[in-house]
C-alpha cells in the first residue's frame, strides 16, 4: 500500500526519518511517495505551499503522513496545514491524550490516569478565515457552524467512541452565550446521540470543562468540540500528559486522511538531532491502525511504552538524573524493544486486518444538505453602519429612511442595545447595528431590503447587512443584549 509522506520543515525531516526507520525495522508493509509541501515550496513561488504533483499524489493515494510545516510570516499566505485540512475535507481532528508511564506529570505522580480523546471540528468556525475590517476600528470574523458539518463530525466522534469501547461522549460548547452557532452544534450532538443509546452522552460548557480537566481529567473519555474551542482544549490536554511532544493528531475525512504531530517545527532545536519523535510516532501508529496494520501498530506502541517506562528520554522530558538520548538513539531504543510488553498500558496484539485501498476519483463535489427547507420569511434586516454619532442622532436619521415598509426596532453597538433603551455607561465604537423590521408585520422581500439599503446609504456607510429570517415559529437570528 502506498501513502504520501511530507517530511516537513525544521525538526520535521529528523523526526520523520526516525519514525520511518522504526516502521522499516518492523517491516510495515507501506510504500512511501515523498511529496513536496512546506516552507521551501512557498519560497519557490507556489502560493499554497505545495506543488501540483504533490496534490495529485495525495489525492490519488488518500493518506498523507506529514511532519510539521512552517508558514512564512507576513507574506499574506495562508497556513499550509489549515489549507490541507480544508481542501481535502478532513473534517474531524482526533487527538488522543494518554498517561504515558515514564513521562512524569503532576497527575501521573498522584496516580491519576488520563485517557482522553478530543475530537475537534477541523474546517468550520472562525478557521474559515473570512474576516473583514468593517471600519478602521472594527474587525469582523465570520463564524460558520453548519448543520451538515456538525452532524458529520459528531457522528464520527460517536463511531470512533464505539470502536474504542469508550463509555462516555461529552459535547463541550458555549451555547449559553452563542445560542445560535454553538446552540446548533449542541442540538446536532443530541440528535446524533440518540442513535448511540449504549454510550453515555452529556454536555459541559467549555470554561467549566477547562476547570474540570485540570482538576479531574480522569473523568473524561471522548470530548467533541467546535474548531477554536477544540484547538485550545486539545493543547490543554497535551499539557496534562506531558506536553506537545506527546500529542498525536489524525485529520480524518471520508476520502483523505492526514496524520501529523500536534507540535510545530521547533526551529530552536532543528538540525541538532535532539527532537522528541514520540508525537509523530504516535501519529504514525494511529495511521497504521487506521489502515488495518493492527499487529505492527501494537508491537511498535508496546516497544515505545516499554522504552519510556524504562527511562529512555530525549532532552525535553524525563528524569534529568539519567542522560538523554538523541532522536536517532530514541528510534533505535524503540526498535530494540520490539516484542517487549510494558508493565502499564500494554496494547493487545491483534492480527493485521486487510487494508482497504483508498484510491478514489470524485466525479463532483457532494452538496451537504441535511434538512428540508422550511417556510422562510424575511421579517427584517440588520444594517451594520459606520458612524461616530450618538445613538439618538443615528436613530433620528435611520427613522427617516424607514419609509412605508420598515420600522426601526433597535440600535445596538457590539451586540448591546443602546436605543431605544440603553445605558449611558455603555462604551461605543464607530459601528452600529440598526435593526429594521417590517412595519405592518407582512413578510419582506429582497427588493425591499435593497430599497432600504439605497436610501440609508445617503446618510451612512453600510458595512454589511444580515437578513432577519423566521422559519415557522423559529427566529433564525439572535437578539441584542438588553433587547
Ligand atoms: P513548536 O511546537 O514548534 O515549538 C514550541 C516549543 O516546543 C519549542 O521550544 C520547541 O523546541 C518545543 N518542541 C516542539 N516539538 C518538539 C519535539 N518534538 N521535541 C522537543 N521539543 C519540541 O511551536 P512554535 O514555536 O509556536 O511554532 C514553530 C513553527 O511551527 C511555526 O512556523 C508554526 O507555524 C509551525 N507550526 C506547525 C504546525 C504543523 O505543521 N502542524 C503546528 C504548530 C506550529
Amino acid at each position: 500500500m502506498k501513502i504520501a509522506v511530507a517530511k516537513g520543515d525544521g525538526i520535521g525531516p529528523e523526526i520523520m526519518e526516525a519514525v520511518l526507520k522504526i516502521f522499516k525495522a518492523n517491516k510495515v508493509p507501506l510504500e512511501y511517495e515523498f511529496v513536496d509541501i512546506g516552507k521551501w515550496v512557498f519560497d519557490k513561488g507556489f502560493s499554497n505551499g505545495m506543488t501540483p504533483e504533490a496534490k495529485q499524489v495525495i489525492e490519488t493515494v488518500g493518506i498523507l503522513f506529514k511532519g510539521p510545516m512552517e508558514t512564512p510570516k507576513g507574506k499574506g499566505v495562508k497556513s499550509i496545514n489549515v489549507t490541507a485540512r480544508k481542501t481535502w475535507n478532513t473534517y474531524a481532528n482526533n487527538r488522543v491524550f494518554q498517561t504515558l508511564h515514564g513521562v512524569d506529570t503532576v497527575f501521573s505522580k498522584a496516580g491519576i490516569l488520563i485517557d482522553i480523546t478530543v475530537v475537534r471540528e477541523n474546517i468550520e468556525d472562525t478557521y474559515g478565515g473570512v474576516e473583514h475590517m468593517q471600519t478602521h476600528d472594527v474587525a469582523l470574523s465570520r463564524r460558520f457552524i453548519t448543520r451538515p458539518g456538525s452532524l458529520q463530525l459528531i457522528r464520527y466522534a460517536f463511531e470512533m467512541a464505539k470502536k474504542k469501547n469508550a463509555k462516555r461522549v461529552t459535547c463541550s460548547h458555549k451555547a449559553n452565550i452563542m445560542k445560535i452557532t454553538d446552540g446548533l452544534f449542541l442540538d446536532c450532538f443530541y440528535e446524533v446521540a440518540k442513535e448511540y443509546p449504549e454510550l453515555k452522552s452529556d454536555d459541559v460548557i467549555v470554561d467549566d470543562l477547562c476547570m474540570k480537566l485540570v482538576t479531574r481529567p480522569d473523568t473524561f473519555d471522548v470530548v467533541v468540540l467546535t474548531n477554536l474551542q477544540g484547538d485550545i482544549v486539545s493543547d490543554l490536554c497535551a499539557g496534562l500528559v506531558g506536553g506537545l511532544g506527546f500529542a498525536p493528531s489524525a485529520n480524518i475525512g471520508d476520502h483523505i486522511c492526514i496524520f501529523e504531530a500536534v507540535h510545530g517545527t521547533a526551529p530552536d532545536i532543528a538540525g541538532k538531532n535532539i527532537a522528541n519523535p514520540t508525537a509523530l510516532l504516535l501519529s504514525g501508529i494511529a495511521m497504521l491502525r487506521h489502515l488495518g496494520f493492527m499487529e505492527n501498530a501494537a508491537i511498535i506502541e508496546n516497544a515505545l511504552l516499554y522504552s519510556l517506562e524504562n527511562g529512555v528520554h530525549t532532552g525535553d522530558f524525563g528524569n534529568k538524573n539519567y542522560p538523554s538520548v538523541n532522536t536517532t538513539q530514541f528510534a533505535d531504543s524503540v526498535i530494540s524493544n520490539f516484542g517487549k510488553i510494558p508493565a502499564q498500558g500494554a496494547k493487545p496484539i491483534l492480527p493485521n486486518m486487510p487494508a482497504t485501498p483508498t484510491n478514489f476519483k470524485l466525479e463532483k463535489n457532494p452538496m451537504l444538505v441535511s434538512k428540508e427547507m422550511e417556510e422562510e420569511k424575511i421579517v427584517g434586516v440588520d444594517m451594520f453602519i459606520e458612524s461616530a454619532e450618538q445613538p439618538l442622532m443615528i436613530a433620528k436619521k435611520c427613522e427617516r429612511h424607514a419609509g412605508v415598509k420598515f420600522k426601526l426596532l433597535s440600535i445596538s453597538n457590539r451586540g448591546t442595545q443602546v436605543w431605544p433603551t440603553g445605558s449611558v455607561y455603555t462604551n461605543l465604537v464607530n459601528q452600529y447595528n440598526a435593526r429594521f423590521e417590517s412595519l405592518d408585520g407582512e413578510p419582506l422581500n429582497q427588493q425591499d431590503i435593497i430599497g432600504l439599503y439605497v436610501s440609508l446609504s445617503g446618510n451612512f456607510k453600510i458595512c454589511s447587512l444580515e437578513l432577519l429570517n423566521t422559519w415557522g415559529d423559529i427566529r433564525a437570528y439572535s437578539l441584542a443584549q438588553g433587547q
